[in-house]
């Protein structure tokens, strides 16, 4: 695509980055990044530093590159109804500096924890820069989600057979959080480091307490798997913290920890 000054101009190419180990990073995201004369990441906090572009800067050299972080609001974004309005300026901001890139004929990486499937706030930068600029080209590359990289850490699936999965941010309501305990057989609760006091208290009215496990900062330094979530209930918990919860329908392959076998390094995690 040419711009009106004869340039032609620079892509932009969403990359998961994985949950937060390099080598979780895919070599499609890896090449895209080694390809890209610039980077913009998201930054949860403002002047905050971004735990994708981390990620990616312990993969691939980026010293040669420019790189921006724009900070993105936290406000809760409803996809009907109206939004705060920090919401919409920064997805705003985020458009401006990558078209800015591209329109200089760059390459735009922006990386996006775990797989921007879920829950990212790669897709409103996507659809507000192709709302300004229709014909610019775009890629979506995936990455490997924190739930399965949770589920690796529990060697457990998240599902299987007839089994049937939600992935949900614990920070929705009382009763959509039910509703799903109701609906279905294994559920992973996201952003759950504020509001685990009440998830603890939904789960136990289930009966659902022993069945819930959350793993914090998994695949990166630091990683805490806590069996009884309860004792995490009194820690600082990190953001990157996941609750995930099955129903036992299947008797011990469907436990968490297989008796024996301990966590990814072999110890059981409530020993540590
Ligand atoms: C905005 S969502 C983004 C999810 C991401 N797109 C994915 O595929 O995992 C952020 C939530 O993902 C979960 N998360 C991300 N990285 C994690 C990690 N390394 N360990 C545990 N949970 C993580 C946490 O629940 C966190 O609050």
């Amino acid at each position: 695509m040419k711009q009106s000054t004869g340039r032609t101009a620079g892509r932009l190419t969403i990359i998961g980055t994985g949950p937060g180990d390099p080598e979780l990073l895919t070599l499609k995201a890896l090449k895209a990044v080694e390809q890209a004369q610039a980077i913009v990441a998201p930054t949860g906090r403002p002047n905050g530093a971004s735990s994708a572009l981390e990620i990616i800067a312990q993969a691939a050299d980026i010293s040669g590159k420019q790189v921006v972080e724009v900070h993105f609001s936290m406000q809760k974004v409803r996809l009907s109804g109206s939004r705060h309005r920090s919401v919409e300026e920064s997805w705003s901001k985020a458009a401006d500096t990558v078209l800015e890139f591209t329109g200089q004929g760059m390459n735009v990486v922006f990386p996006t924890i775990g797989d921007p499937a879920f829950y990212s706030t790669a897709y409103y930068l996507l659809s507000t820069v192709q709302e300004r600029q229709p014909g610019l080209v775009t890629e979506v590359i995936p990455g490997i989600s924190s739930v399965g990289s949770c589920s690796s850490a529990l060697k457990a699936p998240l599902a299987l057979g007839d089994d049937m999965l939600c992935i949900i941010p614990a920070t929705f309501g009382d009763d959509r959080i039910r509703q799903a305990i109701e609906t279905f057989d294994s559920i992973a609760l996201m952003k759950v480091h504020r509001c685990l006091p009440r998830v603890i208290r939904i789960l136990e009215e289930y009966s659902l307490l022993e069945n819930a496990v959350l793993v914090e900062k998994c695949a990166l330094d630091g990683e805490r798997i806590f069996q009884d979530i309860r004792k995490a209930a009194h820690e600082d918990l990190h953001y990157f913290s996941t609750v995930i919860v099955r129903k036992q329908r299947m008797g011990t392959a469907g436990r968490f920890i297989v008796p024996g076998t301990g966590d990814r390094n072999g110890r059981n995690v409530d020993e540590r």
